[in-house]
């Protein structure tokens, strides 16, 4: 069974709810699925996908975001090949999840899915039905690879 990583920060619950629904989605098209607040980067080679979830604070990605993605530089963890994809929360700006693509894929060599799922402030029902979506396409790209 494809393993998938949900792992995300959220302060005011906004990306929690899209963490929620992206983690639903995903195991409903059959995946095991582990939905990680916080997770140490030794962990990361377990799973065939990653699906970060970061709000943008100071037109940045998260610290424990960022810090999850050093130490995984740092320890030369190797994630070539593995599907990548970033979601948020944002006010104005919404620049956290499309640096977190770009470190997956410049950096890591991932095949990320572009471009990241985006939701200003707090979901709505159609947004959160296009998290469902974005778990459940992850998940299915997954299935018909192995
Ligand atoms: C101190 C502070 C700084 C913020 N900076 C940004 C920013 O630079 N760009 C942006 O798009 N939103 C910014 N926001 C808005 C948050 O991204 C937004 O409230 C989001 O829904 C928070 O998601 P969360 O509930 O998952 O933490 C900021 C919010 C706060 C409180």
């Amino acid at each position: 069974m494809a393993k998938i990583l949900v792992f995300y920060y959220s302060r005011t619950g906004n990306t929690e709810k899209m963490a929620n629904a992206v983690a639903e989605g995903a195991k409903a098209a059959n995946a095991e699925v582990d939905l990680e607040y916080h997770i140490s980067a030794d962990d990361l080679g377990r799973f065939d996908a990653i699906i970060i979830g970061a709000p943008t604070y100071h037109h940045e990605m998260p610290m424990g975001v960022k810090r999850l993605l050093e130490d995984a530089a740092e320890k030369g963890l190797s994630l070539k090949g593995k599907i990548g994809a970033s979601f948020g929360s944002y006010g104005w700006s919404g620049e956290a999840p499309k640096l977190v693509l770009e470190v997956m894929k410049y950096k890591f060599e991932m095949r990320v899915t572009e471009p990241p799922l985006l939701v200003r402030d707090s979901p709505n029902q159609t947004s959160l039905n296009a998290c469902r979506d974005l778990g459940k396409r992850i998940s299915e790209s997954l299935i018909h690879e192995t």
